[in-house]
Order: C-alpha cells, then structure tokens, then sequence
C-alpha cells in the first residue's frame, strides 16, 4: 500500500462536480478579475471568521507583506518573528523593506514562544508576526498584551491554520491583521495560488485595497505605491465552493490526528495543543532521534514524508546577514533536526494511518528513542545518527530527498 503525502486529485474527483460548476460559472461570466465571486468569497470568509473585512490578494506571501503595509511598516523597520516557519514569511518582511528579528520557539509546541518577545522590542519594532504552524494557533493573550503596552501592530501568519480556534475566536481574528494562503495542499486550498488579509479596521481595509491594486483609489489615481496582488475570480468561486466543508476536513485533520497519536505516542514525540487552542493539524508532526533514517524506512515502505523545515530562516544563506549563528535559537534549531511530518490530509483512510504507525513502530523496535520528553535533551548538539552513531548537529544535516509532487509541500 502506497501512502503518499497529500493528494489533490482525489480531493478534486470528490468534490468535481461543485469545483467545475464554479470553474464553468466564471468562464461564462466574462470577469475573470476583482469581479463578483471575490465579492462573495470575501464577505463569506470575513463572516466564517468573524471580522469585518477580507480582501483577496495572490498568494500567502503577498498577503503578509500587504498586511505588513498597510500596518505601516517600512524600510529599515524592525518585525519580531521566528526563524521555525516557512521561509515566504520572512520573505514577506523582506519584501517590505523590514529586518527579521528572530525569537525562538516553544519546544512542546513549536510556535513562538511568546514570553521572549518583549526583550526584543525597541524602537523599531514596527510589528510581531506570529506564526500559527502546523494548524497550532501561538499564545495569543500576552500579545494582545503587548500590543495594547506598545502599541506594535500583530500580524497573524494564518497560512497553515485556517479555521484553528483560540478560545473560540477564529485565527487571524485576534490580532490586527490576518494573513492567510490558499496553496492547493492547505486546509483551505485553491486550485492554484491565492491568499486573504482580513482586519477589522476600516482604515486598514482601505489601505488594503489600494495595494493589491498598484496603489490605486479609483482607475489610473495612484495615492500610493502598490502592486498587483488580487484573487482571480476562477480561485475565489473554487474557494467559495469548498468554504462550507472546512469545518468537517478540520475535524476529520484532528480524527486522523488523534489516531496517529493512540498509535504512536509511547514511540516517538507527539505534538502537543495548547489547551484552549486545538491545532486542525495542517501538518501532523512527530520527533524522533533519529529523523533521517526513519524517514528512509518509511520511503523504503513506500510511505512519504516531509520534514518542515530542516534548516531554520536564520541559518538560510539568504539570512546570514543577520549575523545569527548556530546555537542562538537552540529549540528551533534542535526541532530542525528531529522532526518529520507523516501523510496528513482528509481523505487519508484509517488503513493509511494504521500502516503509517505499524512501520514507524517498527523502526523505532530496531532503533529506540533516547527519549521520547522533547524537553529531556536541551542540547541541539547531542543527536546521534543510527546509522553512524556519529553526533551530528541537526542544522547541518540535509533533508532526506524525497521530490514530493509540486503542489505538495
Ligand atoms: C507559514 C506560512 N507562511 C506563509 C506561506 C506563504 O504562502 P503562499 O505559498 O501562498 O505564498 C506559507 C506557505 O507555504 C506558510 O506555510
């Protein structure tokens, strides 16, 4: 049996008929740009979200970056985020002219942990961007905190949480602005690219329209400098038509999680919630001593795996220059080399999920975990490579390669 990553196709041969209904609505419609669908889709997302503004824009990346805008962000500017994230949202601070300041992670859950932020903060800094990864929302009461102290804009990086709760409230409600991607392997996906900021400031919301439509206030009026960012009218009718059954794929993310974690929690690391806060598992992520070798046990099974992400944002050769080095971040840098992500996606079968656990059980009867209490081993230095039994610094060591399909990662 075949366990792959994620799988499109399937999830398009389900919902077929709803997809191409909405594809067929748009091609017959004449407007393929900031037309009537992305009209509908963003009052149905505010309303799912519970905020009074969304506006589509293209991407995750450009969502972030727009957001960072219109909270006023700019050159030289400085942005508190993690260096454990996927590299488009340090990419996005770049974009707006901004430098990361990197703060580590918590390492039970694996977003930011929140209690570092304020030794950070300074004059410059113009914004915190928390990331809610792998479907876990971050901390979010002590930075409404901070921002009503400081006054610091927070920007949620919702691209893998869509539809996760903190306390009840929708992630990307919280904080000033919302950040969210519709890459087709999210919980929420296009079938292309696309992304959403949402907001409940009206001025906010003004400024947001204007940049995703080069700066524009009404046609060839340029108030500001903006780009071309919008949600084409094909993405937003698709996203329309799969909004209504996130919930039910978010429970059923949480069921195969819950399944993967009766089978393998005496094994290997499994993730842990914050209690008010349940993750809808974008990803499903285990630790292990030894990552690399249980990933190619599990390839040899013909079962594929992800690791997210094995070299953190500042160790990147990109982000060098920000003069972070090997041992500053030491959670991120130690979950860097100990983590992979097993097969996650709605329409997995509990076979799937069984055959997953039974090989992974297997691996680890032949090579047992040191530990399985991520907080046991602080140093990011003491991994052991089974197959060498040479220590090896995790941030050193190259991903396993597998070439998942394209639209998977
Ligand atoms: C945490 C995070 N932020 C931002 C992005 C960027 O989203 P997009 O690929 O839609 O630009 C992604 C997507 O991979 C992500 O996972």
């Amino acid at each position: 049996m075949h366990v792959p990553f994620g799988n499109m196709q399937i999830h398009y041969n389900q919902f077929k008929q709803e997809i191409d209904q909405a594809v067929s609505r748009v091609l017959n419609s004449g407007y393929f740009i900031l037309g009537p669908e992305l009209e509908r889709f963003e009052q149905e997302f505010a309303q799912f979200l519970g905020v009074k503004h969304v506006i589509g824009c293209a991407s995750g990346t450009e969502a972030i970056y727009l957001a960072l805008k219109a909270a006023g962000v700019n050159s030289g500017d400085d942005v508190i985020v993690v260096a454990h994230t996927a590299i488009p949202t340090i990419s996005a601070i770049s974009m707006a002219g901004a430098e990361p300041v990197f703060v580590d992670i918590d390492p039970n859950t694996y977003v930011m942990d929140v209690s570092l932020i304020e030794a950070k903060i300074t004059k410059k800094t113009k914004a915190i961007v928390p990331v809610h990864l792998y479907g876990q929302m971050c901390e979010m009461e002590p930075l409404v905190d901070l921002n009503r102290r400081y006054g610091i804009p927070i920007i949620e990086d919702v691209a893998q949480a869509t539809g996760a709760t903190y306390k009840l409230a929708q992630a990307g409600s919280i904080g000033d602005y919302g950040a969210f991607s519709f890459y087709p392997s999210k919980n929420l996906g296009a079938f292309g690219d696309g992304g959403a900021v949402c907001t409940n400031s009206q001025e906010g919301y003004e400024r947001l329209l204007k940049l995703r439509n080069y700066g524009q206030s009404k046609r060839y009026y340029h108030d500001e400098i903006g780009i071309n960012s919008r949600l084409d009218e094909i993405q937003a009718a698709i996203l329309s038509a799969q909004l209504p059954y996130l919930v039910e794929w978010n429970a059923r993310r949480r069921q195969i999680a819950n399944r993967y974690t009766e089978g393998l929690k005496d094994s290997v690391v499994t993730p842990v919630e914050i209690e008010h806060s349940p993750s809808v598992y974008h990803l499903y992520v285990i630790q292990t001593d030894n990552r690399n070798a249980l990933q190619k046990h599990l390839l040899d099974k013909g079962i594929q795996t992800l690791i997210h992400y094995p070299v953190p944002a500042h160790l990147q050769k990109a982000y060098k220059y920000r003069g972070l080095k090997e041992g500053d971040l030491p959670h991120t840098e130690k979950a860097a080399g100990r983590i992979l992500s097993l097969p996650m996606f709605p329409e997995l079968t509990d076979e799937q999920i069984d055959k997953v656990i039974f090989e992974i059980k297997e691996f680890i009867k032949q090579n047992p975990n040191k530990a399985i209490d991520p907080n046991t081993n602080t140093d990011p230095n003491t991994n052991i490579d089974s197959n060498t039994n040479i220590v090896v610094n995790p941030a050193l060591v190259p991903a396993n390669s597998f070439t998942p399909p394209t639209s998977i990662r």
